[in-house]
Parts: structure tokens; C-alpha cells; sequence
């Protein structure tokens, strides 16, 4: 079967390590494409996005290997610059090796990505940024088809601010011969660890952690071992998961440099947390007051991706509050299932207002991945028994979602 069974209402309390970021480890697995040689993943997460790119790198010729939560990719063979139909399809964030294709074969061809339940999520942007470095783009038989005829260094200018957009640009312009200077870029860890990674392996990069980066074309790449960082959309998921039960719990290698924004309004809603050697300890018995006007914003500000799972917990918190979603025109898709649940909450255009109360359990459905992962945060609070529809959503993103929850102390099951 494919769901989760939660039965409600445990205040949880326990201890887990944070996983590995999906969201840093999927383009740093398309940047070790410009290394004609071996790179050594640390610490990556054992989920199906990984999976799913690491059957697209195999489709062009690299081989891969995982030791435990080692993988090692080498890709000193690969020898195709097409990413096959079936596979790219499977997972959007492929896009982001147009970038690296690019940049070491001068060429690529791979499915447009398409839009999703949260979103169109149009790739504008990546093509915009990529043409400024000479990329001729074109379609075949509905493929996005990619020449770099005169590749080089280039300007480019963001209008508005797009992760993916930007590490594509980056992982152009590292090799690309000559100066490029990138404005606009978006400052979200994941683009960090990605400019980070590409300096350790030869890159010239300056202006890491600015919207300014200006990046030397480097010939070679070399082979580097890289710790994959903590995910800190998973360790946010924890920390709303101990709110919603009004319980404790520790997270260890929690990213908290990178969670501000969350654990700020963890604090607002009566949550309080310490931090030291590496342990984020927290204590949400206290978690009683609704959030009155909450943004989701690009990085530094809340993130977008724990909207829905913060709905949840919004959800069980007496009072009205308000959120409003800002990055994406479709994520308020969970609202209708959270309402099975008893939530009582109204959308309005990019704003959705909640009044909490109390939660029953129910058979939901997952549509994605976050808005999945919101679904089980809930079942935790919910009286009685939750049951999770389409698990495999929430398995792109979290490890074990199962495992991590029940060694903090929740009633939970795969079925
Ligand atoms: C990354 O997606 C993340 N995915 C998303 O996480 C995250 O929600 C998003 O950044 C925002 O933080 C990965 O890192 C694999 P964007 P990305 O380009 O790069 C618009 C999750 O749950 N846009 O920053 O696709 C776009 O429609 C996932 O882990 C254009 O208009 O996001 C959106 O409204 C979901 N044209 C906004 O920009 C473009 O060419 C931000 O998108 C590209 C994007």
C-alpha cells in the first residue's frame, strides 16, 4: 500500500538526526556532471528524488554507488547530453542540468519540466540567464534542445529572484570561458552550498551569500568528497511537528543558522527552543498563540515550503491567523483535505486565513510533497486515527518520515 497511519494526540518527545537536504543535494549531484572524474556525496538522503536523479546521471553514462548514506558519482564516462522523456519527467528539478550539460558538452536536450499542483513553474528565467552566456535554445519533438555555439562569460540580471534559475546560471558560467557577472541571484542556502561545492572543486566564484555573484570560467573541475548539509525544511517539519502535539523533542545537526524565519515564529505561536553542540532542544508546551501576518518570502524571510505544514499547526491554535503565500500561485492545494480534518479555514486569492480548534482524524490525500508532509503533521494532533493517502509524495523529500516521527515519540505506521 501506499499511505501513513498516524493515531493522534501524543505529546511527542524523543530525539533524531536531521537528514540530508534534498534541496542541496539534487544540484549538487548535476554539478558533479562537470567533473570528468569521481565526487563523493557525505550524508546524502536516501530519498527518491536522489534516486530519480541518480537514474538520469546513470542514462548519460555515469556510475554511481552508495556506501550506507555515501553516494559516489563518477562521471569521467558519461557520454550523452539527453536526458531521456520517461525519466526527466519524473523529476522537474532535472532542469538543473541544463546548466551543467552546458557547460562541460556544450550541448543538452531534456524534457520541458512542466508545472505541478503547486504551481506553472516556468523555466523563463533559466533560459534568459543561459542565452547571456551564447545558449541557443530550440524544440524537437517537444524537447528542450540546447546549443552553446559561442559559450561564454556573460551578464546576466534576475528581474525577480529563482533558486533553480540561479544554480543554472552558476553551473553555466563556472566553466564557461571569461568573466560572468550574475545579478538578481537568489540567496537561499542551496545556492550557497552549491557555489561552495563548485570552489572546493576548482570553481572561482566570489560574492557567495550576496544577490551579486561574479564567477571566473574555469576550465577543469576536479573530484572532491562533499558533506551533503542538514535539510532544513525537514528539521522546520520537526519543529512543527512537536508544536502541533504541544510536546518537546531534539533535533540533532539541525541547520538552525538557516532557520530563522521558522523558529521566529515558533517562538511568536509560545514555542521555545535551545541550541547547543549541535542539539536544537525544543519544549512546545507553551504553543498557544495564533500568527496574525505571516508572508512567505525568498530566503532569508519564511519558507515557502513549510507554508503548508505550518497551516497545521495554525490549525490547532485557538484565534484567527493569517498567512499569506507569495512565491507560488497554486499552494494552498492541502486546504480542502485539512478541512476533512476539521480545520476551519478560509482561502482567499494568496491568503488564507485559520481559526483553530480541534482536529479529527480522517482519510486524507497527499497531491505533493510539502502539502503531504502538512497531512501527517496534522494527524499527529488529530483525535483518532489519521490515514495519509499517496505516501509516495512525501517520500521525494523525507527519508523516513515514519521512522524520524516515531523516534519522536508519534503513533505512526507505513501501510
Ligand atoms: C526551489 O524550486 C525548490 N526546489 C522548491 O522546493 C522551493 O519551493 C523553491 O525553490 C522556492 O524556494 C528545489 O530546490 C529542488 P524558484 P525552484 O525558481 O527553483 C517562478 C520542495 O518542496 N519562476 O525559486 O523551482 C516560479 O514559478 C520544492 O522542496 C519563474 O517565473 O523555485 C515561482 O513562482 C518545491 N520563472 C518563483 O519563481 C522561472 O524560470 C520561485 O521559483 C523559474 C521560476
Amino acid at each position: 500500500m501506499d499511505e501513513i497511519r498516524i493515531t493522534g494526540g501524543i505529546p511527542l518527545d524523543g530525539e533524531i538526526a536531521v537528514q540530508g537536504s534534498k534541496n542541496a543535494a539534487l544540484p549538487l549531484m548535476a554539478a558533479a556532471v562537470l567533473n570528468k572524474g569521481v565526487t563523493v556525496l557525505l550524508g546524502c538522503p536516501r530519498i527518491s528524488d536522489v534516486f530519480a536523479m541518480e537514474e538520469v546521471l546513470k542514462s548519460l553514462g555515469a556510475r554511481t554507488r552508495w556506501e550506507q548514506d555515501t553516494l559516489i558519482l563518477d562521471t569521467g564516462q558519461i557520454h550523452r547530453v539527453d536526458v531521456k522523456r520517461e525519466l526527466g519527467e519524473k523529476m522537474r528539478s532535472s532542469i538543473v542540468l541544463l546548466g551543467s550539460l552546458l557547460g562541460r558538452f556544450g550541448e543538452a536536450v531534456l524534457p520541458y519540466p512542466g508545472g505541478c499542483v503547486i504551481g506553472e513553474r516556468p523555466v523563463d528565467l533559466h533560459l534568459m540567464a543561459l542565452k547571456q552566456l551564447g545558449v541557443r535554445f530550440y524544440e524537437e519533438d517537444g524537447m528542450l534542445c540546447a546549443k552553446a555555439e559561442k559559450f561564454a562569460g556573460g551578464a546576466i540580471c534576475f528581474p525577480k529572484p529563482s533558486v533553480g534559475a540561479t544554480q543554472n546560471a552558476v553551473l553555466g558560467a563556472v566553466c564557461a570561458p571569461g568573466k560572468t557577472v550574475i545579478r538578481g541571484c537568489s540567496r537561499e542556502p542551496e545556492v550557497l552550498w552549491l557555489c561552495r561545492f563548485l570552489n572546493m572543486a576548482g570553481g572561482r566564484i566570489q560574492g557567495i551569500g550576496t544577490d551579486c555573484l561574479e564567477i571566473e570560467g574555469a576550465a577543469e573541475l576536479h573530484d572532491i568528497v562533499m558533506e551533503i548539509p542538514p535539510d532544513r525544511i525537514a528539521a522546520g517539519t520537526y519543529v512543527c511537528a512537536s508544536a502541533v502535539t504541544r510536546g518537546r523533542g531534539v533535533l540533532r545537526k539541525a541547520p538552525v543558522s538557516e532557520m530563522g524565519a521558522l523558529l521566529h515564529v515558533y517562538k511568536k505561536m509560545g514555542g521555545q527552543y535551545t541550541f547547543n553542540s549541535g542539539k536544537l532542544s525544543l519544549c512546545s508546551c507553551g504553543v498557544k498563540y495564533p500568527v496574525r501576518g505571516l508572508r512567505t518570502q525568498v530566503y532569508p524571510g519564511f519558507p515557502t515550503d513549510l507554508q503548508s505544514v505550518l497551516l497545521a499547526v495554525l490549525s490547532t491554535v485557538k484565534g484567527e491567523s493569517r498567512i499569506e503565500e507569495t512565491i507560488f500561485e497554486d499552494r494552498f492545494k492541502v486546504v480542502p483535505e485539512l478541512r476533512k480534518m476539521g480545520a476551519d479555514i478560509s482561502v482567499c486569492r494568496s491568503t488564507a486565513w485559520i481559526r483553530g480548534g480541534m482536529l479529527e482524524g480522517a482519510k486524507v490525500c497527499a497531491r505533493e510533497l510539502r502539502g503531504g508532509a502538512a497531512l501527517v503533521v496534522a494527524g499527529l494532533a488529530a483525535k483518532g486515527e489519521t490515514c495519509v493517502e499517496n505516501r509516495h509524495f512525501i517520500e521525494r523529500g523525507y527519508e523516513d518520515i515514519c521512522r524520524d516521527l516515531s523516534l519522536l515519540g508519534a503513533c505512526i505506521r507505513k501501510d
